[in-house]
């Protein structure tokens, strides 16, 4: 018998040593101390020999069993901190290593191009005017010589909400509100940035786009300042070498008025897709405002005078960057905006 429990004993121990993990070692504490457990069985067993020997044995018994319980305490101490330290062993940091990197904003194409619209005219003297996305009818169309029923409003299919408010499909009303605000001191000289919207939708027309307003009313304006000014406008933006030209158009609100197109970029001029095989881009409307749109806003059209024009920001930009789909610019795609 004390044979066995000596057996039994270095068994244990060896395989102790041996364990390396804590599953490991728990398995060990059932073979040797669980219900059928090695000295379990030992305990159990000594019913079998003499009374005599009984109380020897049984204190060896208990010892083997006390010892083996603090061993594998000390042991799961044991491969406990080592599961610890070999887990920091792997995750080192190597402070040498780069950072990881931070995304980092960046204006949207759209809103440079737009300040640097701003920038050019304001250098000019123009002042920057604002007015709602959320307009209402007598500004965008009625108050800008577009009476309801006028073949005009289908120049520029609208988002309505109601029978008069709607999205407004251009930056016009701003001039009126800009009269109307400070009749009839002068000059009014001002331009309006903002979102408007359309039913629209291909390569080159956006259902939400933006548009800078410019409006000038003082005495003695005429055209040859509207060109002159336009033609800054565009050296200023595209360089001294790009051409402009101008079309006799159509507006409610001015008389004469012309489209300003700008020679395409994409193609210099050759043709393509953007530029509908023409070689111009159309970048804006213009004209001389019309005397019923002075004098609707609080200007007598017997003294005073005024060009305006309404430009396409995402046209310009366009022709900035070699865009050749407005899409792109709000389709989010974060490879195409950190290119420009
Ligand atoms: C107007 O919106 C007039 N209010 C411009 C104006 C102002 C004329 C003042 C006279 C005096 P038009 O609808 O042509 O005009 O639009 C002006 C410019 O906006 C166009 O030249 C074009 O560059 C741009 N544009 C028009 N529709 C879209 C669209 N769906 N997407 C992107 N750009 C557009
Ligand atoms: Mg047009």
């Amino acid at each position: 018998m004390m044979e066995d429990i000596e057996k039994v004993r270095a068994l244990f121990e060896k395989e102790i040593n041996a364990a390396d993990n804590l599953n490991e070692l728990d398995r060990i504490r059932v073979r040797y101390l669980g219900k059928k457990g090695s000295i379990t069985l030992l305990t159990r067993s000594l019913s079998r020999v003499p009374a005599e020997q009984r109380p020897a044995l049984g204190q060896k018994i208990n010892e083997l069993k006390n010892a083996a319980g603090s061993m594998l305490e000390e042991k799961k101490e044991q491969l406990k901190s080592r599961a610890y330290s070999t887990r920091w062993d792997k995750e080192r940091i190597d402070v040498t290593l780069p950072g990881s990197p931070y995304g980092l904003g960046r204006k949207h194409p759209i809103t440079r191009v737009l300040e640097e619209i701003e920038e050019i005219f304001t250098g000019m003297g123009f002042q920057v005017a604002e007015g709602p996305d959320v307009e209402l009818d007598y500004y965008n169309f009625e108050a800008l010589n577009i009476p309801r029923e006028h073949p005009a409003r289908d120049m520029q299919d609208s988002y309505y909400i109601d029978e008069d408010v709607l999205l407004r499909t251009h930056t016009s009303p701003v001039q009126i509100r800009s009269m109307q605000e400070q009749a009839p001191r002068l000059p009014v000289r001002i331009i309006a940035p903002g979102k408007v919207y359309r039913r629209d939708d291909d390569v080159t027309h956006s259902p939400m786009f933006h548009q800078v307003e410019g409006l000038l009313v003082d005495k003695g304006i005429s055209l040859a300042d509207l060109k002159g000014t336009l033609l800054l406008f565009a050296q200023e933006m595209f360089g001294k070498k790009r051409e402009i030209r101008l079309r006799p158009s159509f507006f409610p609100f001015t008389e004469p008025s012309a489209e300003v197109d700008i020679s395409c970029i994409i193609c210099d001029g050759r043709g393509c897709r953007v530029c509908k095989e023409t070689g111009w881009l159309e970048i804006l409307g213009s004209g001389m405002v019309h005397p019923r749109v002075l004098k609707m806003s609080g200007y007598d059209p017997e003294k005073v005078t005024g060009y305006a024009f309404g430009m396409g920001v995402e046209r310009i930009a366009m022709l900035k960057y070699g865009v050749d789909d407005i899409r792109l610019f709000f389709t989010n795609d974060l490879r195409m905006l950190k290119q420009l």
